[in-house]
């Protein structure tokens, strides 16, 4: 069996080692050149645990090729970002563009997994992309028979820091557009996944992996309304939640500085897509957890004001469960008015953070956001999580880190997020 795995991010390229270490042919395949390059070569394109090893082993043993168009194969398993468009909807370009390749290639009998983060639907729209391509091969939709090609969806749920781990580990829902596409899907990741694996309709399991990711939402949205709340009325958060949490069926969660990977910020605007007029409680979160950024770096000036005179800038580091904002304010000595130069850590989610950056935060620029190189990636979870600092101008790291996303290399101590003065400590 060969199996081709388109994008080879984040998910991609682990769910590809995952199957050649496992004595499947793997074609990872990537419009990046630079990409593609690193994994022939056995290199890491992503900093993540056990992952050099495992690419190195299953490029060694002949099992991972890399390629930049899509080649035939039996199976295909699309790992294409899907970040959101201005207004909030789904950019589903990548995959059509990555429908494009893999239409050329069909014969007859493959299978066609989605695994990218989807509003409901795509998986059928997938179908539908590729039957308009081929129609002389019979798409699932199309037919309450057997057809040439069998399509669903299986959503990724793994956390970065621990994929290589989670990848065999976590249970996987798996969708078909019919319940034959399911099972002959189930049967790819019954090869490297040790987890249940859970059989359901294309819809239900687009709909899981987005409500997984709105409840997330949900509740750090309340953790957050509660800060603005409790700074409102002159009250320590943090005091607030531990003792309301001493009730036995309580347990609100911690606020931060917003919501951390680029799912969370991302996903739930799918839900608000698909249903606008009924996911107002799901709109109202992201909108909660959306400001907040706007709101501590706002809180961060504030405070670096009396190190400033006039202030001119302000470094602080943005940073929540997987990845890290460098985020810099910089006062236009034209227009007085505060500008932000943020660049997510880690190049191949620019589109997502940058999106969903740009969207929570409208101050930012897109003149005042550097391009991400591809090199630069995601950091495993850093022990600064959630906690945003501000550099004096004796501490202010040196400029080849600051764009790091280390916080020793910032510059930043550790500091986990305890007390309320931790958000906003100033390094003096
Ligand atoms: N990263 C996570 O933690 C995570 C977790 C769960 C789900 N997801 C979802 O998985 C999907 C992929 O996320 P990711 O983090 O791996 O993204 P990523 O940006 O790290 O990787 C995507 C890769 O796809 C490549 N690509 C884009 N268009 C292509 C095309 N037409 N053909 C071939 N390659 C193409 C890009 O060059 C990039 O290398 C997204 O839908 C995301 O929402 C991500």
């Amino acid at each position: 069996m060969r199996i081709a795995v388109i994008g080879l991010g984040y998910i991609g390229l682990p769910t590809a080692v995952a199957l050649a270490t496992r004595g499947i042919d793997v074609a990872g395949v990537d419009i990046s050149v630079d990409i593609v390059e690193q994994v022939r070569c056995g290199e890491v394109p992503a900093v993540e645990p056990d992952l050099a090893v495992a690419i190195r082993g299953a490029v060694g043993i002949g099992r991972l090729t890399a390629h930049t168009e899509t080649p035939e194969a039996d199976a295909y398993i699309l790992a294409v970002p899907t970040p959101f468009q201005s207004d909030r909807t789904a950019d589903l370009g990548f995959i059509q563009a990555a429908c494009k390749g893999i239409a050329t290639q069909l014969r007859g009998g493959e299978t066609i997994i989605l695994e990218s983060t989807s509003p409901p639907g795509t998986t059928k729209q997938i179908s539908q992309w590729l039957a308009e391509d081929r129609p002389d091969l019979v798409f699932p939709h199309q037919t309450e028979g057997a057809p040439d090609i069998h399509i669903a969806h299986c959503p990724e749920r793994v956390l970065p820091g621990r994929i290589m781990i989670e990848i065999v580990t976590n249970d996987r829902v798996v969708g078909g557009i019919t319940q034959a596409c399911a099972e002959k899907a189930a049967e790819i990741y019954r090869i490297f996944c040790q987890g249940e694996i859970i059989l359901t309709d294309a819809e239900s399991a687009e709909m899981a992996k987005l409500v997984e990711n709105g409840f997330r939402d949900v509740n750090i949205a309340y953790a957050n309304e509660l800060s603005l709340i409790c700074e409102h009325l002159g009250l320590d958060v943090w005091e607030v939640i531990k003792m309301a949490n001493r009730h036995p069926r309580v347990n609100i969660l911690q606020p931060g500085p917003g919501v951390g990977g680029h799912c969370i910020a991302v996903d739930p605007w799918f839900i608000v897509e698909a249903a606008p007029e009924l996911a107002r409680l799901i709109r109202t979160a992201r909108e909660v957890n959306g400001r907040k950024p706007a709101h501590v770096a706002e809180q961060i000036i504030a405070k670096s004001a009396r190190f400033m005179n006039p202030p001119s800038r302000a470094w602080g580091l943005l940073s929540k469960q997987t990845w890290t904002t460098c985020a810099r304010a910089q006062r236009s000595t034209s227009s007085g008015q505060w500008r932000w130069r943020c660049r997510p850590s880690r190049s191949t989610s620019w589109n997502h953070t940058f999106a969903s950056f740009r969207a929570d935060w409208p101050n930012c620029r897109t003149s005042d956001l550097p391009g991400a190189p591809r090199r630069s990636r995601k950091p495993i979870s850093s022990p600064c999580s959630s906690t945003t600092t501000v550099f004096a101008p004796s501490t202010r790291p040196s400029s080849s880190a600051r764009w790091s996303t280390t916080p020793a290399a910032c510059g930043v101590e550790s500091a986990t997020r305890k007390p309320a003065t931790r958000i906003h400590r100033v390094i003096l």
